[in-house]
């Protein structure tokens, strides 16, 4: 594990931009694992992804997407659903086919079935190359909640409280949060083959020292990833701030 500290929100941005654009123009197929939330929005915007495609028009057409999670019950045109957040915040902003993105069905009527249609997608794309992550503030990846298994594969999730209230500055009131998601699975995640993991700002600082101080638990379900052998985490100083261990590069 590695990572690296930097200044700010728009350098944590940069950063990973730059990352994912280089396996863009590197790699003649390539399977991009994407994250929604508050922190991915400016690796988005940056000059290196939606910038970018604008002044030089980097290619995307030989680019798969598999998205992280979707709520459960809300459709792709709902404008809170990550299908809408992805088809505004980056695909629509880019060359990339409409059937090269994946996201999980929220309103599918077998759930279990689109949980394993989802893993299927996956495989039958030979794995995910680079998979970008944030991090809940209870140390949840995807929708991952504190006390999942390892061994998870894409399910069904229950939103914890703290989730759940992280994310009602989206919607209107709390309960119209959704209370479930459907998540790729830890396992699922240790299979890709690099992962970037960004944090922003103080509100992270807790877990993130948590993470990289502590053991590998089931309760910080982010912790595994010091398991794998190619994460990148990129954190600004705020989130950082609690921290001055072996793993720093940079700064
Ligand atoms: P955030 O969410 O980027 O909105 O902080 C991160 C996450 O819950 O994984």
């Amino acid at each position: 594990m590695k990572i690296i500290k930097v200044h700010d929100y728009a350098e944590v941005s940069l950063n990973a931009g730059e990352m994912i654009l280089e396996k863009v123009k590197q790699q003649s197929k390539l399977v991009i694992g994407l994250a929604t939330g508050g922190t991915p929005i400016g690796t988005y915007q940056c000059q290196c992804l939606i910038e970018d495609f604008k002044r030089n028009q980097t290619s995307y057409k030989h680019v798969h997407t598999i998205n992280l999670d979707e709520y459960v019950g809300l459709n792709v045109e709902d404008r809170h659903s990550y299908a809408y957040y992805m088809r505004t915040r980056l695909f629509n902003h880019l060359d990339l086919p409409h059937e090269q993105t994946h996201i999980p069905n929220g309103v599918a009527s077998d759930l279990v079935k689109e949980c394993h249609r989802y893993e299927s997608v996956i495989t039958s794309l030979g794995g995910v190359d680079l998979q970008l992550l944030g991090i809940g503030e209870n140390g949840h990846i995807g929708f991952n909640e504190p006390g999942t298994s390892f061994l998870s594969k894409t399910s069904v999730v229950e939103l914890s409280p703290l989730t759940r209230k992280a994310n009602a500055r989206y919607f209107n009131s709390l309960d119209e949060v959704p209370s479930h998601a459907i998540s790729m699975g830890i396992s699922t995640i240790m299979q890709c083959r690099q992962i970037i993991l960004l944090a922003s700002g103080e509100k992270k600082a807790k877990i993130l020292q948590q993470l990289l101080s502590g053991q590998v638990s089931e309760q910080v379900p982010a912790s595994i990833l010091k398991k794998h052998h190619d994460v990148t985490i990129i954190a600004d100083q705020a989130a950082l701030e609690n921290y001055h261990g072996d793993y720093l590069v940079g700064f």
